[in-house]
Order: structure tokens, then C-alpha cells, then sequence
């Protein structure tokens, strides 16, 4: 299927008008036959094209040493590894909380791969029961995340959850 979704970042951007299109061509971008890694990272590009924040992508769960492993994502290169209770992410995944953080300076322990970023949202994501990713927005601008994006990522990111990799006769289907 062609996709071609465009999106004008220099309108002023209405979340409230924003999300309902992209959580609409979400439904229609996701594919059930493609594994968790091949639509997480198009659901990077799509949030990445909806709204052009600064850096957006996925840490995966390691439990055998409780660390998270960047995934998928989109935007500059970033720290590989996070150990768990450091920084947002690791503390989203500790706590098993949605982080908001609206200046992360203020966040103590926050990770900076970047010194342009300046406010961030973390989500969990679970499967059977446990946190399996977290979910990373950065923004350029303080302040950037509230409620209300929440709100609107936590149906989409129910598809990830539905696809996350399981284990058939040995083989990690992803
Ligand atoms: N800021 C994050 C680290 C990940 S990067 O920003 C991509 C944190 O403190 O968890």
C-alpha cells in the first residue's frame, strides 16, 4: 500500500486537530504481518512528520542486566544503553509511569544525549504484565508534552503492545 502522508509543521500546530489525523493514518500505516520493529519505527517517522519534535523513538527492555537498548527511533544520534532507574527513561520504566517532564534540567539524573532537548515524555509500554520498551519524545521547546499527548498516544501505542515479539518454537517472531 502507497502512503503519503503529509503533514505542514509551519501551520500552527492544533494537537487537538493534529492527533485525530494521525491517529488515523496510524490505523492505516500499522501492518499486522511486519513484526514490532518494522512498525515502531514507522510510528517514529509518522510522529516525527506529524510534528517535528527534536527526537522520537523506543528503548527495549534487556532484563538479563535491567537495561534499556535503543530501538527504533528518529532523530540524532543517541545514548545506546540506559540503566534502569537512570535518567526519564529509566526512571519511566523503575516507576512503570508515564514521565512528563517539562524542563529537563530540572530532572534530576536526566540523560542528555543531546543539549537541544529540552523538555520530554516518557511511556511504557507492556506486554504479559511487564514493561517491555518505553516510548521517548524530545522536544526543543520547554514545556512541550501535558496530559492531552498522552491522551492521545496511549490508544496508538495499544497496536505496538498487540505486536510485540513472541517466542514460537524458539524462533523470536519480529
Ligand atoms: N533523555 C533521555 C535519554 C534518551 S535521549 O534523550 C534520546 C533520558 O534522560 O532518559
Amino acid at each position: 500500500m502507497a502512503h503519503n502522508l503529509q503533514y505542514d509543521l509551519n501551520e500552527p500546530l492544533n494537537r487537538a486537530e493534529r492527533y485525530p489525523q494521525i491517529a488515523h493514518d496510524w490505523a492505516s500505516l500499522f501492518d499486522t504481518n511486519a513484526g514490532w520493529t518494522a512498525n515502531a519505527a514507522n510510528f517514529c517517522a509518522l510522529l516525527t512528520a506529524g510534528f517535528g519534535w527534536w527526537w522520537v523513538g523506543f528503548y527495549r527492555v534487556r532484563s538479563a542486566d535491567s537495561t534499556l537498548i535503543l530501538g527504533p527511533f528518529q532523530g540524532p544520534v543517541a545514548c545506546t544503553t540506559i540503566a534502569k532507574g537512570r535518567g526519564v527513561c529509566g526512571t519511566a520504566w523503575d516507576r512503570d509511569l508515564p514521565m512528563i517532564v517539562p524542563d529537563v534540567d530540572q530532572f534530576p539524573g536526566h540523560i542528555a544525549c543531546s543539549s537541544s532537548s529540552r523538555s520530554e515524555l516518557v511511556i511504557p509500554l507492556h506486554a504479559m504484565g511487564e514493561v517491555v520498551a518505553v516510548l521517548d519524545l524530545d522536544s526543543v521547546r520547554l514545556n512541550d508534552f501535558g496530559p492531552q499527548d498522552l491522551e492521545a498516544l496511549l490508544p496508538m501505542l495499544e497496536l505496538l503492545q498487540s505486536a510485540w515479539p513472541v517466542v514460537v518454537s524458539g524462533e523470536v517472531l519480529d
